[in-house]
């Protein structure tokens, strides 16, 4: 063993020994919620396939029809000769549904925010994010070399002072504020209306990351934004196909001066081959879906799914499609997601450095494609669960409703800690 796979695996060892080492466990089915991992099928509450559109036959169709039509690859970055039309066609229809002159597509919402953060922003301007913004935000922001301040997580007051000493400080320098419509790990909304106030009064630029909320929120799944009436108010929009559009990649929406200069200045897209154009002729589709008729049903159902777990379990609201159970203790998050899943239930075990340290916890994500005994059998799981964890927290609050005790009478199954 080389000294550098000794230090390596010193540091896989130390992981080990603080319940913070990941491993890749593949799964053998294709994404849904019913999935087969080791051998054993697990109800899936993992995914952010939110519209449950990663195995809708009229997007697979399109990936088939884009790839037989424009081919496999791009074959080289989109300022070569990578720009084919399904791309240009995307952005179109991403302005369009988003209201903003112009947009641009990445191949992941990571690489969006990687690349457009700097090109907006570099040294000599200031960058206020939110505590808890997803990793792409904040090494977004490293990258683009401007002076960073972090504000606790929604707290308005310590945005606000951010601002007052960013202009205070920096009286000629763009000031940016970045933040989530929903939170990732957390799933909880941002205060967007008063940032919004906030940024307009210190002349500050706002860029929202609508990674969990597009597809779910707003008219036709616009997002947060447009659910508040705020979108023409938002400098940038930012989000993913690859959660409730079921496919892969990431877009920009904002004004055509931003776009002109992220098309310049953005290094995840200036320096990346462009994504396969099937991928674009798919997620043009996926937005129509979205839009649709379908994709209003596919909303009320996922968020039905939600408001139903959160009457239930009286765990509490979940604005979206995203749960958190904060149990703090990496082993104790670790334990809860083996304990499930051997009652069949994949719901993930959230650990350092995704969130705080002692943050740890379950996250649960629900998709249109679940029904609703399947919501019930997963509640009752984690209020057994909970039970044996935290007595006090969750089954006092659904008990007194009797409702827990009725889902009770069934056969499910329960999570042991
Ligand atoms: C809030 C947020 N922004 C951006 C991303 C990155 O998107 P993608 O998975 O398309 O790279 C994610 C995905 O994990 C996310 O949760």
């Amino acid at each position: 063993m080389s000294s550098a796979d000794a230090a390596w695996s010193r540091m896989l060892a130390d992981l080990d020994t603080r319940s913070l080492r990941r491993s890749l466990r593949p799964l053998e089915t294709p994404q849904g919620t019913e999935v087969v991992r080791d051998g054993r099928t697990l109800l899936n509450f993992s995914s952010n396939d939110y519209l449950g559109l990663a195995s809708h036959p009229a997007i697979i169709a399109a990936l088939r029809e884009g790839a037989a039509r424009h081919g496999a690859g791009s074959g080289a970055s989109r300022l070569l000769c990578g720009s084919l039309p399904p791309h240009g066609e995307l952005e179109e229809t991403l302005a369009a549904f988003k209201g903003t002159r112009a947009a641009l597509a990445f191949s992941s919402g990571f690489a969006a925010a990687l690349g457009t953060i700097p090109a907006l922003f570099g040294k000599g301007d200031v960058l206020i994010l939110d505590k808890l913004a997803h990793a792409c935000l904040i090494d977004g922001s490293r990258l683009s070399g401007a002076t960073l301040r972090v504000y606790p997580h929604n707290d308005l007051d310590r945005l606000e002072s951010h601002l007052g000493w960013a202009r205070k400080n920096f009286p000629n320098s763009r000031v940016g504020v970045i933040t989530e419509s929903v939170f990732s790990m957390d799933g909880d909304l941002c205060p967007l209306a008063e940032i919004v106030a906030l940024k307009e009064r210190f002349d500050a630029v706002l860029y929202l990351d609508e990674a969990h909320a597009f597809g779910l929120l707003g008219a036709g799944g616009r997002g947060l934004a447009d659910a508040l009436g705020l979108a023409p108010r938002v400098d940038v929009q930012m989000g993913t196909l690859s959660k409730a559009a079921g496919l892969a990649g990431g877009y920009v929406c904002a004004s055509r001066a931003a776009i002109d200069l992220a098309i310049n200045r953005a290094r995840s897209f200036i320096y990346s081959t462009a994504p396969p154009p099937a991928i674009a002729a798919a997620a043009i589709r996926a937005l129509e879906i979205i839009a649709s008729d379908e994709g209003n049903q596919r909303r009320q159902r996922v968020l039905g799914h939600a408001a139903h777990f959160a009457a239930i379990s009286g765990l509490g609201p979940v604005p979206a499609a995203i749960f958190a159970v904060k149990l703090g203790e990496e082993s104790h998050a670790l334990e809860s997601a083996r304990s499930l899943e051997a009652s069949g239930f994949l719901v993930p075990a959230i650990r350092y450095p995704t969130v705080p340290k002692g943050g740890a916890r379950l996250r649960i994500t629900f998709s249109a494609a679940h029904s609703r005994p399947e919501i019930d059998r997963l509640t009752l799981a984690i209020a057994h669960g909970l039970e044996h964890l935290c007595p006090a927290v969750l089954p006092k609050a659904a008990k007194k409703k009797g409702e827990l005790g009725a889902l009770g009478q069934r056969d499910h199954g329960t999570m042991r800690i």
